[in-house]
């Protein structure tokens, strides 16, 4: 295996927006993230992936696309840009930006052009189609589902066509097919690669091909959401192999694919083995379903499978140990947050530890999504009006029209799964705002801000913060190093309903990671193992007698051990 920079980076997701307010207008900006690049490197990390700040109407916080070589005013501009990835490299922080290449916004100029007729140079830019009649009815051209609720295709009076857009109507797709679409968007990595960028997040990557235009049969809805419909279709490699050839590959830039999709482990390796000359990464989202959060009718508490998600890393860890990489994530901006998920709301320090150790101890490389590291939380939404995000309202939309009396419980299942729990307010002090802004922020602020924040945790030894810190470092800088990044993955006691266990192996060095998911107590057997040194823990001493470990709520514990034979 070639061993690449990114394999020993440990990286942190930027939502530029919600990350720090530098003129203080209320919206966070390029020059917010700047000023805090010393809290990042302060807190070991040395690779950001920042959230697309191109121009944008914002219908979809930025990831609708204007202009590709302009940056969102209230951002900032493009000389801040620069600054900041000029202050970046000086701290040996890399600067990884979102890719979008499914779709651009309906104000972009080619989709403005593309509307105009039939005959436009732009028209093969996007995906356009006759409707269909039924019954003297115009309807679209077939009945697939949006991500964001209704149709995959919204109708244009002008040219009397309808255009697809698997998202927004706000968001149309671009067509892949079309060699020109293909060269602009290899134009627009060049740009910013030339700029100073180190490598790409490439947003919605599965979706850059479409099945034929066929209806879903026998469907429920009017609209079915079917994924295999533009997800993970053969051309997409195609057009990845290209992308790789003439950016990637010549540039030597990291990649890292959002592979939604219910992409399986083949079409993973299609996108991400080491010989695919695709991406190096791709992030996956089984993780993410490892609780009844989708299944949820009438909310109530969260239950979080153990065993599924022991299930999900292990196939994850097993099919990339020898021919890929992974990065390592437990959630990101589309996601409620981790310890409102996975986290227990009864011990929050501990468990919120214990879900860091987890993730960190493993092989790949580690993204802390912001705010993650001081364990913020959910927002308590108490309207629907308190949603930002679009994919939200159409949950609200779509809940409601379920039981049309019960708006409450519309709201409520909108809110645990809402992506705008992870785009609150980064919470850096108990000052007004949050320390965010000294304006009032057009974003939301947690009213929990004066007991969860950086400041607070940063003067606290025994803070969340700290543990991710000593997490980073020992990746990083300790002697455990090399079995931390390198070491392979041993998944063990798969069918244990409370503990999640496993060793990382390195030659003669081996390390065991035991993770309780439990308020109770559990017990684990030590039989055979010699412990060397305590690694890393949430809890001061750790209970062992007769070599048998009592592990309390929520403990983790990573062991230096070696094995009686
Ligand atoms: C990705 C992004 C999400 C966005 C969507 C459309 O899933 O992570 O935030 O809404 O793509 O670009
Ligand atoms: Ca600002």
């Amino acid at each position: 295996m070639q061993k690449k920079w990114w394999m020993e980076s440990v990286g942190y997701q930027i939502y530029p927006k919600s990350f720090y307010d530098s003129n203080h207008d209320g919206i966070g900006d390029i020059k917010g993230i700047h000023e805090k690049l010393d809290y990042l490197n302060d807190l070991g990390v040395n690779l950001i992936w920042i959230c697309p700040f191109y121009d944008s109407p914002m219908d979809d916080n930025g990831y609708d696309v204007r202009d590709f070589y302009k940056v969102y005013a209230e951002f900032g501009t493009l000389e801040d840009v620069k600054n900041l990835i000029h202050k970046a490299h000086q701290l040996g922080i890399k600067v990884v930006m979102d890719f979008v290449l499914n779709h651009t916004s309906d104000e972009h100029p080619w989709f403005i052009e593309s509307k105009k007729s039939k005959d436009n140079a732009f028209r093969d830019y996007y995906i356009w189609h006759e409707g269909k009649t039924i019954n003297d009815k115009k309807v679209e051209p077939t009945n697939w589902g949006s991500f964001f609720g209704g149709s995959c295709w919204n109708y244009d009076e002008l040219t009397d066509s309808y255009y697809m857009k698997i998202f927004s109507n706000k968001m149309p797709d671009l067509n892949w097919k079309n060699p020109k679409v293909q060269q602009e968007m290899i134009d627009v990595g060049k740009w910013w690669l030339d700029l100073g960028i180190d490598g790409f997040r490439i947003d919605a990557v599965s979706h850059l091909d479409r099945a034929e235009f066929i209806d879903i049969k026998n469907a429920k809805d009017q609209y079915p959401l079917d994924w295999h419909k533009f997800s993970n279709l053969p051309k997409v490699h195609d057009y990845l192999k290209l992308l790789n050839k003439s950016l990637f590959k010549p540039n030597d830039v990291l990649t890292i694919g959002e592979v939604g999709g219910q992409a399986t482990i083949e079409e993973a390796k299609k996108y991400a083995g080491f010989d695919s000359n695709e991406l190096s990464m791709v992030f996956n989202f089984d993780h993410n379903w490892c609780n009844n959060l989708h299944e949820i009718t009438n909310p109530k508490k969260l239950v979080t499978h153990v065993i599924d998600l022991k299930k999900t890393f292990n196939k994850w860890q097993k099919a990339f140990a020898k021919d890929g990489w992974m990065p390592l994530n437990w959630l990101n901006h589309d996601q409620p947050r981790l310890m409102s998920q996975y986290g227990d709301y009864k011990y929050p320090l501990e468990s919120g530890k214990m879900l860091a150790t987890a993730l960190h101890m493993k092989r790949g490389t580690p993204f802390i999504y912001q705010g993650e590291e001081i364990g913020m939380t959910n927002y308590p939404f108490e309207d629907v009006t308190d949603f930002n995000d679009i994919s939200s309202r159409a949950t609200y939309i779509y809940e409601l029209k379920k039981t049309p009396d019960d708006p409450v419980r519309a709201l409520k299942i909108a809110s645990l799964r809402s992506r705008d729990n992870a785009r609150t307010a980064m919470q850096w002090s108990k000052k007004l705002y949050a320390g965010f802004s000294l304006e009032q922020p057009k974003i939301l602020v947690n009213r929990n801000y004066k007991k969860i924040n950086v400041t607070n945790q940063l003067n606290e030894n025994d803070s969340l913060l700290n543990h991710y810190k000593k997490l980073i470092e020992l990746r990083r800088f300790s002697k455990y190093s090399d079995i931390i990044i390198y070491g392979s993955y041993e998944q063990i006691d798969i069918e244990n309903e409370n503990l999640y266990v496993y060793k990382r192996i390195l030659d003669n060095q081996k390390l065991l990671i035991i993770n309780s998911f439990s308020r109770k107590k559990v017990l684990y057997d030590l039989k055979d193992i010699e412990i060397i040194d305590v690694v890393i823990s949430n809890y001061k001493n750790q209970k062992i007698i007769n070599q048998t470990l009592t592990l309390r709520a929520f403990e983790s514990i990573v062991f230096d051990i070696k094995e009686k034979s």
